[in-house]
């Protein structure tokens, strides 16, 4: 692995035979560097996160998610003229086109969510023409649509969906209250705004995750921002990503007690399946964002009461602890993001949404990052079918 991992590195010898390329293969690409970084940091061993070098603990207490979004993006906390540039521009950026609306009113009711919003953000680039990538005004233009007009895309289907036209944004909103409003046309608590204001910091960005992967990988072609969002959206769907926390919710309903974890945890256990929102490729201990998340729970039960859901949760997670911690397998941040969206009243379908408009920001400081010094991805394969076949022609085949 060594030789071959030094031999690649050597310009004139990158190319590896059968036998070295086997030694280097990692499903998943688990362990394998797929890009050089600067935007975020994580030790699953201690359980830490940074931003930017800035602990996520630090900005969920200190920060706002348009703030944090600057830092990921542009490297730096802003100064005070450069937040106010950046908000009014993104505030200037939310509405939507007619055109965009009428697309989602043609999709079928029951559609996933995830499907309407990768659908509209693939033509939003129809409307914004943005090719020269490396262009910094393109960048920044592609950036300040994306991050402005996500929300504004998911609460219109989640409207139109149940036969309620769109509300239009809110200037005087900040990003999370926006949303809500736009959702249900009453401006939130400021409580629930701010706990949601947190829960996109958490979810807006996570090193070579599935789905920053996949962006990444669009990107490397020189594809445009809103193709390489809508890449990004389409891996963070499945349930063993981004889809997890709409999956966690239906888990714990279908638990339904805390007393009934315990039989559950045996039962799915011994058929080898997974339980939603637990374990995570890099942590081996708790996710920090999950025991954010907790609290925050918590700070919104105090203000509208305990949800029966909060409890299942705990319950499952003691149950797996004696079963699960000693694989390093403990709750990840999907596993206590939906009773919290639950309690805002966002439907399940919606939690993944949610997740997006947050992990564009992500995705998109990557975007960025990529393009500066771009290389196409073109990982290589083992072959390990056949060589040397005949053709037989279909009178001479049977089944
Ligand atoms: N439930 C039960 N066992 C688990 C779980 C789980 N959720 N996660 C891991 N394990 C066990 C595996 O069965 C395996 O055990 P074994 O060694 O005895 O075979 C061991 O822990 C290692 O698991 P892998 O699946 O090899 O770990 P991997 O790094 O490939 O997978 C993943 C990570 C996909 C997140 C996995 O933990 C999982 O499927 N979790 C449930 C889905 C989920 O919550 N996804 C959200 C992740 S966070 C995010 O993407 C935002």
């Amino acid at each position: 692995m060594a030789e071959a991992a030094r031999r690649l590195k050597n310009p004139d010898t990158q190319r590896l035979d059968s036998t070295e390329a086997a030694q280097c293969y990692s499903p998943g690409l688990e362990g394998i560097p797929a890009a050089r970084s600067k935007i975020s940091y994580l030790d699953g061993q201690k359980g830490l996160l940074a931003y930017r070098g800035i602990r996520i603990e630090a900005l969920a207490q200190r920060s706002t998610f348009i703030e944090t979004v600057y830092l990921l993006i542009f490297g730096d906390l802003p100064d005070r003229p450069a937040l106010e540039k950046f908000n009014a521009d993104l505030v200037a950026h939310r509405q939507i086109k007619f055109r965009i609306t009428d697309l989602m009113k043609c999709l079928p009711e029951g559609g996933h969510p995830m499907d309407a919003l990768q659908a509209a953000v693939a033509a939003l680039g129809m409307f914004y023409p943005a090719k020269n990538v490396k262009d910094r005004e393109i960048q920044y233009s592609s950036v300040v649509r994306l991050v402005a007009k996500l929300p504004t895309i998911v609460a219109a289907y989640a409207r139109m969906r149940r036969g309620d036209n769109p509300i239009p944004p809110q200037d005087d909103l900040d990003h999370a209250a926006n949303f809500l409003y736009m959702l249900t046309g009453k401006a939130p608590d400021p409580l629930v705004a701010k706990v949601l204001d947190v829960c996109l910091i958490l979810h807006a960005e996570h090193t070579m995750n599935a789905s920053t992967f996949s962006g990444l990988v669009t990107a490397s072609t020189l594809a445009d921002a809103y193709t390489v969002a809508s890449s990004a959206i389409g891996t963070l769907m499945g349930p063993l990503h981004g889809g997890a926390n709409e999956e966690v919710l239906l888990m714990l309903r279908e638990i339904g007690a805390p007393g009934n974890a315990r039989a559950y945890l045996e039962s799915q256990l011994a058929t080898g399946a997974k339980i939603m929102g637990l374990g995570h490729r890099e942590y081996k201990v708790k996710d920090p964002r999950a025991v954010i998340l907790q609290s925050l729970a918590k700070e919104l039960f105090a203000r509208y009461g305990k949800s029966p859901l909060y409890e299942v949760a705990e319950a499952v997670e003691r149950e797996a602890l004696t079963r699960l911690a000693p694989k390093g397998v403990y709750p990840n941040v999907d596993f206590y993001s939906g009773i919290v969206y639950q309690k805002m009243g966002i439907e399940p379908d919606f939690f993944t949404p949610v997740f997006a408009i947050a992990r564009v920001a992500g995705w998109l400081a990557h975007w960025v990052e990529q393009i500066q010094d771009n290389h196409i991805f073109r990982p290589t394969e083992i072959y390990e079918g056949v060589h040397d076949r005949e053709y037989r022609p279909i009178e001479q085949r049977s089944s």
